[in-house]
């Protein structure tokens, strides 16, 4: 299935972090996710693909406003907790409970299968959403027009940004890959637009966000080895005494935080 090193390295890490990420606060954050869904707001009978799904955040809550929801992934170990979630879900949705929000879980399925060539036809979908991911791709233009050639409808994309500013992206991007080798390079919000429009999107909504981030947990979760996180700890003091990236660590009752900015963008296919 990897077809490159960095699919490799992208199927090792996700092994690896598969259980902390699919736990971790920022990411099932539900408010967080419920504007996502707010802000596409897909048509009931609409057919969504969640793209690099993981462990299927956003397939699940999606599932509970359209006909059926796809999440595809190129890593076993979230798409068997997405898979578990489901196994779980099920019953309760029969016996008529509502479980995050999902009434109706028997219109998702969870497929392994690469961004880059995503296994559907031209337009099968109305909707095709991809969080947090596009900063592991290797070409995340691509990508998008992937998801604009399977897609007749939205297209829409929420994920980390950097600063417009190229070292202070850099630097940004630097401290990213030695925490974990498969963050490929996150975008800065004039790139990202500037990938819908070269992949035929017009931009229809734009909103950003902020995520705190402790340190510690942020290591944690990646389960960055000694050394590097050492190296990313000391990038992250330098940082906060230098202003360096956007980043801004700062220290708090004895703990380190920073802030991710996020960007959430989203297009349609012109001429639908
Ligand atoms: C940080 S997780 C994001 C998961 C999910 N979208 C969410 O919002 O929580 C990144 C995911 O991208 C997947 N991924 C990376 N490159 C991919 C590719 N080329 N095709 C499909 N999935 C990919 C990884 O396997 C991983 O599950």
């Amino acid at each position: 299935m990897a077809d490159s090193e960095h699919k490799t390295v992208v199927q090792q890490e996700f092994t690896r972090q598969a259980d902390a990420y699919a736990v971790a606060p920022t990411v099932s954050d539900p408010e967080r996710i419920a504007r996502l869904v707010k802000a596409v707001a897909p048509a009931s009978d609409a057919r969504v693909l969640d793209v690099a799904c993981g462990p299927g955040f956003l397939a699940l809550a999606f599932a509970a406003h359209c006909r059926e929801a796809v999440g595809i992934d190129l890593t076993d170990a979230p798409l068997a907790i997405a898979k578990t979630k489901l196994k779980v879900l099920r019953p309760m949705s029969r016996n008529g409970g509502e479980t995050w929000g999902t009434p109706n879980i028997s219109n998702v399925r969870f497929v392994r299968g690469d961004a880059d060539r995503l296994p559907f036809a031209d337009g099968e979908f109305d909707v095709a959403v991809c969080r947090f991911a596009l900063h592991h791709m290797e070409d995340p233009g691509r990508v998008l027009r992937e998801m604009a050639r399977v897609s007749r409808g939205t297209v829409a994309i929420e994920d980390l940004v950097t600063s417009e500013h190229r070292d202070r992206a850099e630097y940004q991007n630097h401290v990213e890959r030695l925490r974990d080798p498969s963050h490929t390079r996150a975008l800065a919000p004039s790139e990202l637009i500037g990938l819908f429009t070269a992949a035929g999107l017009e931009v229809e909504r734009l909103y950003s966000g902020e995520t705190a981030q402790t340190v510690e947990l942020w290591l944690g979760n990646s389960q960055t080895p000694r050394e590097r996180a050492s190296e990313v700890r000391a990038l992250l003091e330098r940082d906060a005494r230098e202003d360096l990236s956007g980043m801004r660590p700062h220290q708090k009752d004895g703990q380190w935080f920073f802030r991710h900015r996020t960007l959430a963008a989203l297009g349609r296919r012109m001429n639908q």
